[in-house]
């Protein structure tokens, strides 16, 4: 079986940098959460503790969404593990081996999700995402929320841009270059910002009950904040600049002017994100 490989691979080192944003701003889900487990509880009462949920993790990267919602769910876990991208699925394994947790990688793409669910059956589901859904065209978003309605399965999908950054001190540059970048999320058919509306109103149409909260990163002066806010702008400013070559110039003299801000701890950034519950009606 030949597997596919991602055209524009993302970094292991920026998901190793965003994870206690990540973490950070996941506080604000917990409520999804509990709502989830009240799910699972109405559906399968008689279903016991030593009855293992399974949770498949798409573009699961090298393991950040495992390793923080594990905790926050009950009981025992098996874990499916689906990424298009060898190295990361790899690492993901390697580092959930290390925490003893039942895990099965799958290297392959989200498109995968209807014969990876028939191969798991669980009476307790979840099908779950972390920083993904920007990435998906908009086809593959609504055809996730089908799947997920056809097997009647719930989704959490965690922490997707909305597009909204807010920088202080504001700079003239932030709304072009900003701008250009989120021109460039929405290349090609991509969902980018919009992800989290489209998910919304495509898990609604298949009949399932949504809710979706603000879980934003705040950025201030936290021990992680400087090497995660400089990546942060240079892929920002690159990307820009990739979408706008026009831009270069002004994407560059933004990107200094930045970093210098950052060094001297004077820059905090309010980076936009949501998570989406969207559950089976129980009839
Ligand atoms: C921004 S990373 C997030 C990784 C991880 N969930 C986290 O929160 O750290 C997005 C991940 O999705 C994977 N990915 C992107 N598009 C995919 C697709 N169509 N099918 C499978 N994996 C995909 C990438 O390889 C990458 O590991």
């Amino acid at each position: 079986m030949t597997h596919p490989a991602p055209d524009r691979p993302v970094a292991g080192d920026w998901l190793a940098l965003r994870a206690p944003a990540d973490a950070e701003a996941r506080e604000d889900t917990l409520p999804l959460i509990e709502r989830l487990v009240r799910h699972w509880a109405q559906l399968s009462p008689g279903v016991g503790e030593d009855d293992p949920v399974v949770v498949v993790d798409l573009g699961a990267g090298t393991g950040a969404n495992r390793e923080w919602l594990a905790a926050h769910l009950p009981g025992p876990q098996r874990w499916i593990l689906l990424d298009h991208d060898r190295d990361l699925l790899e690492q993901a394994v390697a580092s959930a081996r290390e925490d003893a947790a039942d895990v099965v990688p799958v290297l392959a793409g989200v498109e995968q999700l209807g014969r990876v669910l028939e191969e798991h059956p669980a009476r307790r589901r979840l099908v779950t995402c972390s920083a993904l859904l920007d990435l998906l065209s908009r086809e593959q978003v609504q055809e996730l929320a089908r799947v997920l309605a056809r097997n009647g399965v719930p989704a959490l999908f965690a922490l997707t841009v909305d597009g909204e950054v807010h920088l202080d001190p504001p700079h003239h540059l932030d709304a072009p270059v900003l701008g250009a970048f989120e021109d460039h999320q929405h290349r090609e058919e991509l969902a980018g910002t919009d992800a989290v509306r489209l998910a919304d109103a495509a898990l609604r149409e298949e009949g399932m009950d949504v809710e979706v909260v603000p879980t934003p990163w705040w950025v201030n002066d936290q021990p992680w904040s400087q090497p995660l806010l400089r990546r942060f702008l240079a892929d920002r400013a690159d990307a820009a600049v990739e979408h706008r070559p026009d831009l270069t110039a002004e994407a560059h003299a933004w990107l200094r002017t930045r970093l210098v801000d950052c060094a001297r701890h004077k820059l905090r950034a309010t980076v936009g994100h949501a998570d989406v519950l969207g559950l089976p009606r129980v009839s």
